[in-house]
Order: structure tokens, then sequence, then C-alpha cells
């Protein structure tokens, strides 16, 4: 036994205990509004913050602690900021960068922790719609702010064509649309384009529809329950898969219903998360956090249902290259990529 290689191993351990522990205090913060009232980084007393959000201040000064040890908040002479860049990512909901929402998801994966036991010793499958309700939830959260960031300044205008057709008047289709973040960000951009968001989880459906009248598109933006291979249509411009297509179980069975719905000339978006093709380039942290998020949902999610191809969320390009091919389609290319996504176009 090599003690300090242990006492190395031991550190990451505990280090990665502190970060998850921190995510439920991140959930509280998000909740009670802590975040939010500490947004304008001015220093604060636990006292003060207490009294601001209706708070225990006690309570607030050990959730203060604990942000300052883990360097999320600095404390100078008993007072706490938050900094502008941690404001960003846990205090303003709007910003590209908000990752609030991550912490509903991984939560979610604790709730469900006796439904994967059964998965895992059963045949593996868990759908979608039998996670507890903060996965839905927390997804939303999670995805839109990358949506608003990247959709319509970046990915859309990197395939090719599309944009001309949006801003004249085009027929998308957002398939696993869930609560319709990607559509509701596209129609509000391309008013003279129609959208239809398709999802199999009824429950995501009614909200999506919520959306698109809080967002001021539901004359041009329409939710219906279905799967990615029965959806009827045969004269899209565009269908869009918004990190979805590798939770489904049959994804070449979905390309090839794509191919039939799609005009000649139309396009294929592939928003998939970022992946390289190996699982030694894959140890990364956001491949860390992908592969783990992928045991609980994407990979059980594929195993319910028919096919159960099973891709999980670190697929990769050539993997999902394959599947489209498979399917008939000719072209198929990185359009873009971030830190957490692959942009994929696909063509006839
Ligand atoms: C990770 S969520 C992504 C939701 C949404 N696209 C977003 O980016 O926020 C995956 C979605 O795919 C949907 N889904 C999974 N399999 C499906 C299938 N075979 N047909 C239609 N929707 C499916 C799920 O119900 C879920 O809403």
């Amino acid at each position: 036994m090599n003690e300090a290689k242990l006492n190395e191993f031991m550190g990451k351990l505990v280090s990665d205990m502190g970060g998850a522990a921190m995510l439920a205090n991140i959930i509280l913060g998000d909740e009670l509004g802590l975040y939010r009232a500490m947004a304008d980084s001015q220093p604060v007393t636990p006292e003060a913050l207490g009294s601001k959000t209706g708070c225990n201040a006690r309570l607030v000064r050990e959730w203060l602690n604990a942000h300052a040890a883990s360097g999320y908040i600095e404390h100078i002479d008993g007072q706490f900021r938050l900094p502008e860049e941690q404001a960003m990512a846990l205090a303003i909901e709007d910003s590209p960068v908000y990752v609030a929402g991550g912490a509903v998801v991984i939560a979610s994966l604790f709730h469900d922790k006796d439904k994967l036991v059964a998965a895992m010793r059963g045949d593996g499958s868990l759908a979608w719609g039998d996670h507890h309700p903060c996965m839905f939830s927390g997804t939303e959260r999670f995805f839109r702010p990358g949506y608003r960031a990247h959709l319509v300044a970046e990915w859309l205008p990197a395939l090719e064509g599309v944009v001309d057709k949006l801003k004249t008047g085009a027929k998308v289709v957002d398939i696993g649309c869930g609560h319709g973040a990607s559509t509701v960000i596209m129609a509000q951009a391309f008013p003279a384009s129609r959208f239809v968001g398709i999802d199999y989880h009824a429950p995501s459906i009614d909200i999506a529809t919520q959306r698109a009248q809080e967002g001021g598109v539901a004359d041009r933006v329409s939710f219906a329950q279905g799967t990615a291979k029965n959806y009827p249509g045969n004269d899209y411009d565009l269908v869009c898969y918004f990190d979805c297509l590798h939770d489904m179980g049959d994804p070449v069975g979905a390309a090839q219903h794509a191919y039939q719905s799609l005009k000649p000339d139309g396009t294929v978006l592939l928003v998939e998360p970022y992946a390289n093709d190996k699982l030694d380039e894959n140890m990364t942290p956001v491949g860390r956090l992908f592969y783990a998020a992928s045991t609980f949902i994407c990979t059980p999610n594929s195993l319910s249902q028919e096919v159960g191809l099973g891709l999980g969320a670190q697929a990769g390009e050539a993997r999902l290259r394959k599947v489209f091919t498979e399917a008939g389609f000719t072209h198929f290319r990185r359009a873009a990529e971030t830190p957490f996504n692959l942009i994929l176009e696909a063509r006839k």
C-alpha cells in the first residue's frame, strides 16, 4: 500500500464529499433567495442577510461559512461578499453561466437512488417520467442559459442556409423538447417561422405550452405529446434534438423518422453533450459529470424504450455519425461546439 497515494485519494474524496454537500447548500441559497440578495457583490453580515431574506441569522452564518470555505463567497472582517463572477453562476438566472439548476438535477439522482438500485439489479430501465419531479424543473433551468447564450447567436448560424429560411418562414420541429426552452427561444427570434415541440412525457408538454404563452409565442408554437418515431408531418425545414437523442432507445429509428419528415433540402440540428469518441479521451471534469448523470438518467431511459441501444451521454461524434448514416443521411458534420455541447448537422 502506498500511503501517499492513499492520502491523495482521500483528499480527493473529501473534496468531492464537500462538493456534494455544497450542492445541497446551493439549492438552499437558490430557493431562499440568498444569492439573489447578495448579487450586488456588496459585503454583508449574516445578520443583515438574514433579515433581508427572512432567514435565521445563525443558520445563514453557517451557510456563509461553508461558502467561504468552498471559495464561493469571500470573507473579510466578519462580512461576506459574493463576487461578480460567482453571482453570474449562482444568482443571475439570465446569465449564460447560471448553474444553480444543475444542482437540482444532481439532487434528483439522490431522490431516485432506490429506483436505480432496482434498475441495476433488473433490466436497466428507468423512464424519464419516473424520475423525481425536480429532474424536470432542474433540467429546464440547467439547459436554458446555454440555449439563450448560444442557440440563436451561434448554433443556428453555424448550419448551412438555415437562418435565411428561419427569417423568411420555416417549419421547425423540436423533438424531446421537454419544457420547451429551446423551442420558445427559437420562436422568439424568428417570428415568421412556425414551431412544433414533441415530447413523450405529457407533463412536460403541459409546462412547455405554458412557457410558450408566458414567452408571448403561443401563436406560432404548438406542443404535442408524441415520440421521436411517430410525430406527424413530412415537410419540415429543420428537425432539432436538444440533449435527447442519446436518451432514446432507438436513435436510428428516430433519425429515420426525421429523414422522412424533412423536406429534401431540410436540416437536422443535433445538440448533444460534449464528448470525445473514447472513454480515455473523456476523463475530464465535463466527461465525469456527464457519465455520472448518464448512469442515472440517459442510459436507463434508453434501456426503457424499444431497441434499448443505450448510447449514453458520452456517445461522441463518431458514434452519432453512425446513427445518422445508418438512417440514410449522407451529410454529417460538426457545426460548432462549446465546453458542454457538440452541435452537429445532418442533411439528406
Ligand atoms: C434531457 S431531456 C432534454 C429536454 C429538452 N430538450 C431540453 O434540452 O431541455 C430529454 C427529453 O427527451 C424526451 N424523450 C426521451 N425519449 C423520447 C422519445 N423516444 N420520444 C420523444 N421524447 C423523448 C424526454 O421526455 C425528455 O424530455
